[in-house]
C-alpha cells in the first residue's frame, strides 16, 4: 500500500486586537469550522509535484521539479514567486525542511485541499504552512512535538512575509482559543460562539497580474502602511492602540459570561479603530455597516483588513444574535462570499495511512 500522510488544520478568525498585537497589545483569535488539508505521498519521479484545488476561487497543479544538487530556489518556473500565496508557502516550507532536518531525496506529491478563501484575513498562509510542515515531517519520519511544528510554521511564514505575529500559527496548530500578548502565545478554554464571515474573496477583472500576484503579500503590505501612519501620528496612534488592547480585555470578560450584547458592542469599537488606523477598503465598511443595520449584534473587519486598490478582498466577522438569515442575504447582496462558522475547532490533526 502507498504511504501517504494526511495532516489538517483550521481556519482561523480574529476575534480582537489585529495589527494592534503587531506592537504588543493583546488579540484574541479563534480556529473555525473550516479546514485545510495536505496529503504527502510518493511518487516515481524526482522532486515535488504540487496540486492545490478546492480553494473558494482558486486552483492551480504544478510541477515543482529542482535538481539534487541544486538549491529548490532556482526552479525553472522565473515567475514561482508570485505564482500564489498558496506556493510561496508550500515551497518556503519544503526549502525551510530540507536546510533544518535534510528532508528530501525522493519524489514526493503533495495534495492541497482548502475551504479556507485565500488572502481573506483567515489564515490561509498559516494553515498552508502548518499543515505541510506536519506532512512532511510526518512523511519523512522527523520527530517532534506539537511547539516544534508551529516554530517551524513560524519560521516559515516570516520567510515569506517578511514579519508576522505568531497568531495564525498558533491557531492553526492547536485550534481552540489563543490570546497573544507582547508576543507570547496563550490557550484559552472560552465558550463556543457563533459567527457569520463574509469574504470579498474576488479579483476585480480590471486588476492586472503584477497586482493579483501581490495580492499573496496584502498583509506585509497593510501591516507597512499602518506603521507609517503610526510614525506620523504617534501620540495619537497610542491611544488608539492602548484602546484595543482595552477592548480585548472586556471582550474576554464577555465571552466567559456570554454577555453576546456587550461583546456585539466591543466587536463595533474595535471595527472603529482599525477604520481608523485606515486598514478598512470601501466594501469591507460597506458589508459591516449592512450588517450592523440588518440587527448584528455586531460586525467588523478580522484579520489584516484591504484596500480598495486591490478591490477590498478580506473578511467581515458578524455576531449575528437573532438576525442570522437577514444579516446574510445582506451580504450576498453586497457581493461577500458568506460562511456559517462556529468558534473553538479542533487544531491539527495528523493520519498516517499505509
Ligand atoms: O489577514 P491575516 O490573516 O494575514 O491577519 C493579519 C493580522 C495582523 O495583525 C494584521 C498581522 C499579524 O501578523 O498579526
Amino acid at each position: 500500500m502507498v504511504k501517504k500522510i494526511r495532516a489538517s488544520v483550521p481556519a482561523k478568525v480574529i476575534l480582537f486586537g489585529e495589527h494592534f498585537v503587531v506592537y504588543g497589545k493583546r488579540a484574541l483569535a479563534t480556529a473555525i469550522n473550516r479546514r485545510l488539508a495536505v496529503e504527502v505521498s510518493s511518487r516515481e519521479k524526482e522532486g515535488y509535484h504540487v496540486k492545490i484545488e478546492n480553494i473558494p476561487t482558486f486552483g492551480l497543479e504544478m510541477d515543482l521539479e529542482h535538481k539534487k544538487e541544486g538549491n529548490i530556489k532556482a526552479l525553472p518556473y522565473k515567475d514561482y514567486d508570485a505564482v500564489t500565496k498558496a506556493t510561496a508557502y508550500v515551497k518556503e516550507s519544503i526549502v525551510y525542511l530540507e536546510e533544518r532536518y535534510g528532508i528530501g531525496g525522493e519524489g514526493v506529491e503533495i495534495e492541497i485541499k482548502s475551504e479556507i478563501p485565500l488572502s481573506a484575513g483567515l489564515g490561509s498562509s498559516a494553515a498552508t504552512c502548518v499543515a505541510t510542515i506536519a506532512a512532511l515531517k510526518e512523511y519523512f519520519g522527523v520527530s517532534g512535538d506539537l511547539e516544534g511544528i508551529r516554530n517551524d510554521a513560524h519560521h516559515v511564514e516570516k520567510a515569506v512575509q517578511g514579519a508576522a505575529s505568531p497568531v495564525d500559527t498558533a491557531i492553526s496548530t492547536y485550534g481552540g482559543y489563543v490570546l497573544v500578548e507582547k508576543g507570547e502565545v496563550k490557550r484559552l478554554h472560552l465558550p463556543e460562539l457563533d459567527l457569520i464571515v463574509g469574504c470579498i474573496g474576488s479579483i476585480p477583472l480590471s486588476m492586472d497580474t503584477k497586482k493579483a500576484s501581490e495580492m499573496g503579500l496584502k498583509t506585509k503590505r497593510i501591516v507597512e502602511e499602518v506603521k507609517v501612519r503610526k510614525e506620523s501620528f504617534k501620540e495619537i496612534f497610542d491611544s488608539i492602540f492602548d484602546a484595543s488592547d482595552a477592548i480585548t480585555a472586556q471582550a474576554l470578560n464577555a465571552i466567559e459570561n456570554c454577555d453576546f450584547v456587550k461583546l456585539g458592542a466591543l466587536m463595533n469599537i474595535n471595527h472603529g479603530l482599525l477604520d481608523a488606523i485606515g486598514v478598512v477598503p470601501r466594501r469591507l465598511s460597506e458589508l459591516v455597516k449592512m450588517s450592523q443595520g440588518s440587527g448584528a449584534l455586531g460586525a467588523k473587519v478580522t484579520g489584516a483588513g484591504g484596500l480598495d486598490e486591490m478591490g477590498s478582498v478580506g473578511s467581515v466577522l458578524v455576531l449575528p444574535g437573532e438576525s442570522v438569515d437577514r444579516i446574510k442575504a445582506t451580504m450576498e447582496i453586497a457581493g461577500a462570499f458568506v460562511m456559517d462558522v462556529k468558534t473553538g475547532e479542533e487544531g491539527l490533526k495528523v493520519a498516517n495511512t499505509y
